[in-house]
């Protein structure tokens, strides 16, 4: 029988952790953890993100505040905030939404921010940090991939990964932490893109298979190896007349028909969509434990 991973529970269930250690921190009269997120411009589905995470934080004692800052901003104003942030000692760590408006370079921002504050993960310092096994701010999708893999006890020791889509957010890191020599990861690890020749012949070897593409429905029934374990990740809006909104979420894998041939899969929403925002809380409480030595 399939199993359904369900991340929106595993998710509250870290929420919980997390704020009782943020209540612990309160009764010993410890700071309180504080993230901040600067958010330029008015992208909606930046905004939706923001608020989000905003939510969460308040959900498990967090501090969080929103820094608003105009889609015509310098490079040079925007690398202002970014030190204003670095240097206060108020917010233990903090993030900056993407994507930047074009003007402006992401590489660019992300190296200046303070690594010790970089609770996206993406800064350089951090990524060479986990390239090599050493403690680090993880990123905040993969880390939380690792852990529903974790939590739902899914063996994945000589098991053949393959990762669809290589981005730096998602899939290049993944291929990272699911190949390290570590007991909950030992994988063989392919990593496929859109210059990947004859793709199907990778999917369908995978005995853990990621899609991180970005292509609505991109994985159908008769591309999947039975019984293999399934992690969705990609995230679109689709007209729908079954929801109130009038939309609903769909991913890169076909659910319906993958569902009965799969071992594990993760639904769109409520799979990986959680994890990722409580991946962020747990980087910020990490942050602030940092800044309390
Ligand atoms: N659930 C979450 O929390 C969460 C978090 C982040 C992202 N997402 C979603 O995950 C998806 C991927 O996001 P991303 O930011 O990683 O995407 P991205 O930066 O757009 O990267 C997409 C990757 O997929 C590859 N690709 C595109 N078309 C392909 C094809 N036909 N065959 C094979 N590979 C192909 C690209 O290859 P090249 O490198 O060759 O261009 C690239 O590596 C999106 O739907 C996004 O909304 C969800």
């Amino acid at each position: 029988m399939t199993v359904l991973i369900d991340g929106k529970k595993i998710a509250n269930e870290i929420k919980q952790e997390i704020a009782s250690e943020v209540e612990l921190l309160k009764e010993n009269k410890r700071k309180v953890p504080y993230l901040a997120a600067i958010l330029v411009g008015n992208n909606p589905a930046s905004k939706t993100y923001v608020m989000a995470k905003e939510k969460a934080c308040k959900s498990v004692g967090i501090k969080s505040t929103i820094i608003d800052l105009n889609e015509n901003i310098s490079q040079k104003e925007l690398l202002q905030n970014v030190e204003m942030l670095n240097q206060n000692k108020t917010h233990d760590g903090f993030i900056v939404q993407l994507p930047l408006p074009n003007h402006i370079s992401t590489q660019k921002i992300i190296e200046n921010i303070n690594p010790i504050k970089d609770v996206d993960g993406f800064h350089p310092m951090n990524i060479g940090k986990m390239v090599n096994g050493l403690p680090s701010f993880l990123p905040a999708t993969p880390k939380g991939i690792m852990e529903l893999l974790k939590r739902y006890k899914i063996s994945t020791e000589g098991k053949h990964c393959v990762i669809l889509g290589r981005s730096n957010i998602v899939g290049t890191p993944l291929s990272i932490m699911l190949s390290r020599k570590s007991p909950n990861a030992n994988c063989t690890v392919t990593l496929c893109h859109s210059k990947t020749k004859n793709i199907k012949k990778f999917i369908e070897k995978a005995d853990i298979l990621i899609a991180a593409l970005g292509i609505k429905h991109f994985i159908t029934a008769d591309m999947v190896k039975k019984n293999a374990i399934i992690i969705d990740v990609g995230i679109h809006r689709i007209k729908s007349n079954e929801k109130k909104s009038g939309y609903k979420l769909v991913g890169d894998v076909d659910f319906e028909n993958v569902y009965t041939k799969c071992s594990y899969i993760t639904p769109v929403p409520g799979g990986v969509g959680p994890m990722t925002i409580v991946s962020l809380l747990s980087n910020t409480l990490q942050a602030a434990k940092i800044n309390m030595h």
